[in-house]
This record gives C-alpha cells, structure tokens and sequence, in this order.
C-alpha cells in the first residue's frame, strides 16, 4: 500500500504524479482510500464488477447491501439516475455535499449490477470533499465507496484509522487530513411519492424538509436495517470494543465516558475517561468528533463507555443513529 499526503488547500495535489498512478489503480480495478468531507470512502469504479467485489471482500460486507456511486456533477448523475423535480431541487440546493440520493437507476447506465445489490434504483452523491470528484472526473468513472472500514466497525475520519483496518486490501490511502462532517451523508429516498430519509447523517432533515417543502418520512432505523432488501440484518453498526450505554445519567468509575455540552454527568471527574463531543454544545462539532470520541474511549480500554444524551434536533439526529446502532447487540 503507498500513503499519498496532500494539502487540500493548496491546488498543486492535482498536478502531483501521485494522481495519475491513483487514476492507473483505480482503472485497474484496485482499491484506493479516498477521503471525503464526510468520511474515508473505500472506492473502487463502479463500472467494474470484479473491482466492486473487491469492497465486499475486503470490508467483508454483504453483497445485498448496496454501494453509493460518487460523481463529479449532478449532470454527470444524471447520465446514471432518473431526476424527478424533487430530485433536481435537492441536487442544486445541496451538492457538492453530505447529501446521497437514491433515485430510479437510468437504462444503459454502465453502474455494475454489484454496486447496486441488483436493484432498480442507484445511490449518488456528489461530495464536496475535492479530492473524490477530481478523481472521478479525471478517470470518467463513478466511484463507488463505503465508509472505509470494516463491516459494523466504526467508520474512519483519518488516513490512520483506514490503515489500521484495512491496509492489506489497499492499493493507495490518500491523506488530506481529518474529514470535516465527522459523519456519513444523509441519504434521501426519492423513489414513490413520498420522499424518505433512509440514514440521517451531515445534512440535517430540516434543512432538506425545507427545500422539499414537505415532511420526509423516517425509517426507525432502531429497529430496521441499513440494508434496503435486507429485512432481519442485524442493527448493529459503528461498534467500538467497549459497551456502550446510552443516555447515562451518571458516569462511574470504570467506566469511559461521552460527554456533550458544558455541564457534565455527577461523577465525571472520577471516570475512568472522559470526551466532551462539544463542551459548548455545538451539535456540528459533536458530530465532526464522534468517531475519533468512541476509538478514543475504546483505547484507554475502557469495557463499558456511558453516553450523556444528546438532544435529537439538526446533526443530533445523525448523532444519535450512530450511538443507537452503536450500542445495539452484537450479531
Ligand atoms: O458519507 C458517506 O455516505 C460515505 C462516503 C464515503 O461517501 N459512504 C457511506 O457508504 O457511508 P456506506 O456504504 O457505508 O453506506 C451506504 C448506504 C448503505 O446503508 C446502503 O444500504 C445505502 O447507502 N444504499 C445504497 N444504495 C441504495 C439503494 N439503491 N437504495 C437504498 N439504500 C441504498
Ligand atoms: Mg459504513
């Protein structure tokens, strides 16, 4: 595996050699860590098969959960999905962004049947994290890419914990530095009349109600998969080692434990080990230090972390997906 670091904010990456011995790899069906302003994706080009097995492979995921296509544009989008106004509306509003929608997949669009589990509709997203959609564009390719880690296992922010989980698989981990959002993109639904919010995540269900100008419908995803065609699947996702015991109303001892907002639980400063997600309360915050909170509590080895209750409005509702699934029984 070759590390490539770049400096987001300096245009030069572009030009590097290292970006023309990435595209080689990914046309040739290799795997590559991409950041993203969400989170690291591990992509592959969507229009390849045996590359797309690959992810399901190394990530050792289910083939029935189906992949997200990362494209440079929304006309790019629409040469693979159906784009009804609704669909339109939120593809301008919000991309490039955390946002992912899943649309009606167009006819003759070269997307493997693999990156999409056999399904009639397509997942895309067009990130705002530069690095993804400049190496779509440059290599003309959909990427596909889940979060890069290994099934049920926390979702990686930094280069180092992709290289911890899944460096014998990889070709290339590009580094450009802790992703932004901390958190996976909401995905919308748009495929009958009522529009669903099928994960919430980086773009809160508010800001989308509004330029939808109606009510998404929720999946409680408590109780229900994160794999659209499969019923039964274990919730369980995002799993630190340690237990995690949500909505604690105090810390102990032994314990590690979350924090979030200035005033923390009775007993905290006994812990074993403290986060704050955000002293000041700042859900956006929160959010950014969630995965890097929980590997962070897991390595001071604490068996149990307790959780302070976030409230549920704007990111917290991503927040508290994550903890939910997070703390939900192992397969
Ligand atoms: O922020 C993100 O979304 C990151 C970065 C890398 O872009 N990607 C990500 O991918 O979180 P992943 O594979 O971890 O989550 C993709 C989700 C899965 O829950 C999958 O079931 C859903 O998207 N999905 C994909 N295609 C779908 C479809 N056609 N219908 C419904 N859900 C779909
Ligand atoms: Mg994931």
């Amino acid at each position: 595996m070759q590390r490539w670091t770049l400096d987001i904010d300096s245009p030069d990456w572009k030009s590097a050699p290292e970006a023309d011995a990435v595209c080689t790899a990914l046309l040739a069906g290799d795997l590559v860590a991409i950041p993203t302003e969400t989170v690291y994706g591990l992509a592959a080009d969507a229009t390849d098969g045996k590359a797309c097995a690959r992810i399901f492979q190394a990530k050792g995921r289910p083939q029935f959960n189906p992949l997200i296509s990362h494209v440079p544009s929304l006309e790019s989008a629409m040469d693979h999905g159906e784009f009804d106004d609704r669909a339109l509306k939120l593809a301008r509003a919000f991309w490039p962004g955390p946002l992912t929608l899943v649309v009606p997949k167009k006819k003759g669009s070269p997307i493997s049947d693999l990156a999409t589990a056999g399904l009639e509709t397509v997942a895309l997203r067009v990130p705002k994290g530069p690095v993804m959609r400049f190496l779509a564009e440059k290599t003309g390719r959909p990427l596909a890419a889940p979060s890069a880690n290994t099934s049920g296992r926390i979702s990686p922010t930094r280069a180092e914990d992709v290289i911890a989980d899944l460096e014998p698989s990889l070709s290339y981990v590009i580094d450009a530095g802790p992703c932004t959002v901390g958190i996976e993109s909401t995905i919308v639904g748009l495929i009958d009349d009522q529009p669903r919010l099928l994960r919430p995540g980086g773009l809160t269900r508010e800001d989308i109600e509004q330029v939808l100008g109606t009510e998404l419908a929720t999946r409680d995803t408590s109780t229900q998969p994160d794999a659209p065609t499969a019923p039964g699947m274990l919730t369980s996702h995002y799993a630190p080692n340690a237990r995690l015991i949500l909505e604690a109303a105090e810390a102990s001892p032994e314990d590690g434990l979350l924090s979030f907002g200035p005033t923390s639980l009775p007993g905290a400063e006994a812990a074993r080990a403290e986060f704050n997600l955000s002293p000041t309360g700042d859900l956006a915050e929160a959010a950014a230090n969630l995965f890097q909170a929980l590997r962070w509590l897991d390595a001071h080895g604490a068996a149990v972390i307790r959780a302070q209750i976030i409230p549920n409005f704007g990111l917290g509702e991503a927040i508290n997906d994550r903890l939910r699934r997070a703390a939900a029984p192992r397969p």
